[in-house]
């Protein structure tokens, strides 16, 4: 009977060693000291043994028992200390607890002001139309009354990605402006049309504070019977006052552009100084955003609209420069160098 008690006791404690739940524990105890365990089938017959052999087998019972349990609760800590088990009153899963923090990145600024003049356009009843960056020079000059050695080329000088062709086609190169995209448009829809064109462009110039070797632009065109440069100024304006602020003076004045007639430049009044002059606007109190123009005739003939019919005003302006003046920012590098510190303020 010794000899059995000290057998159950090692059996049960080495199985001990292997349950890893509370599930194991609750079934180890059921095994062992619950009311069909050996061990109490052993208590229960003691009252059936002779008084010297009870006392033995007695005394040795408890203590197998006290064993048992004491071995139990160790189990049970050294669980609960590797969180495999948690004590019935504590929730497994503090559901109260706040989540870990998930870091979520935003849209990169000039990516939010692009979003924000199209949302503008849009509401005024422009589509929003893209075109491809490496661009004929056809597209990007020829079509936009800039043949070979016309001066405005090199006021755009690119990178040319096929300077001369064995076959005779136009070259290609990286487009200096999205001016390219009216021209593709212009062939390929027929009016009316109403379209601003955003996108990336290029020039081969060195990188300082306000030039990088690719910017973002965005183009206006639009093309219906009876346009008229009032329309033009309408539209501009009105971006402005949504863009600037209800109460941002803006100004056009006379400027060239070898693909409008008459062309204009357009600016607003400085938002550091308000107009009265300082570094930001080289003390003349305004700030030019855009150029723009009635579309030259040839221009639309080109793309097979007929100017005799139909009338066209265009407008084009850098992006980058719209974030800059509305966060002084003063260095254009900086939307370019990834630099989280930078960025995460937006
Ligand atoms: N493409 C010109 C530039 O990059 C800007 C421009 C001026 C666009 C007048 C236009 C326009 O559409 O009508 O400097």
């Amino acid at each position: 009977m010794l000899n059995q008690l000290e057998e159950l006791k090692l059996n049960a404690l080495q199985e001990l060693k292997d349950v890893n739940d509370i599930k194991g524990l609750g079934s180890w105890r059921v095994r062992y000291l619950g009311r069909k365990s050996n061990l109490t089938k052993v208590l229960r017959s003691l009252a059936s043994l002779p008084l010297e052999e009870r006392k033995v087998v007695g005394a040795r019972a408890n203590q197998v028992k006290v064993d048992l349990e004491e071995g139990l609760r160790q189990r049970e800590r050294v669980l609960q200390e590797a969180r495999l088990v948690v004590s019935a009153k504590e929730e497994p899963i503090d559901v109260t607890l706040p989540g870990r923090p998930f870091p979520i990145g935003h849209l990169h600024p000039i990516t939010q002001t692009l979003y924000e003049i199209c949302d503008i356009f849009v509401s005024m009843g422009f589509q929003v139309v893209e075109g491809p960056e490496v661009e004929w020079d056809y597209y990007n000059f020829e079509a936009l009354n800039i043949p070979k050695e016309h001066p405005a080329r090199d006021t755009m000088s690119t990178s040319w990605i096929d300077f001369e062709t064995d076959s005779g086609e136009s070259p290609m190169l990286l487009r200096t402006h999205t001016t390219s995209v009216t021209a593709r448009i212009a062939e390929t829809v027929p009016p009316p049309i109403r379209v601003v064109e955003p996108g990336r462009v290029y020039r081969y110039e060195a990188s300082d504070a306000t030039h990088t070797p690719m910017f973002y632009q965005i183009d206006g065109f639009v093309v219906d019977k009876g346009v008229t440069i009032s329309e033009l100024k309408g539209t501009l304006f009105e971006f402005a006052r949504r863009f600037f602020g209800e109460n941002r003076k803006v100004r056009f004045r006379c400027d060239y552009f070898p693909f409008v007639e008459p062309g204009v430049e357009m600016a607003i009044e400085c938002l550091l100084c308000g107009g009265k002059g300082c570094r930001l606007c080289g003390n003349t109190g305004w700030i030019e955003i855009l150029g723009a123009g009635m579309t030259h005739p040839q221009v639309l003939q080109r793309g097979g609209i007929d100017p005799e019919v139909y009338t066209s005003f265009a407008f084009g302006m850098g992006i980058d420069r719209l974030p800059m003046l509305r966060h002084q920012i003063d260095d254009t590098r900086l939307f370019y160098s990834s630099d989280l510190r930078f960025l995460r303020q937006f």
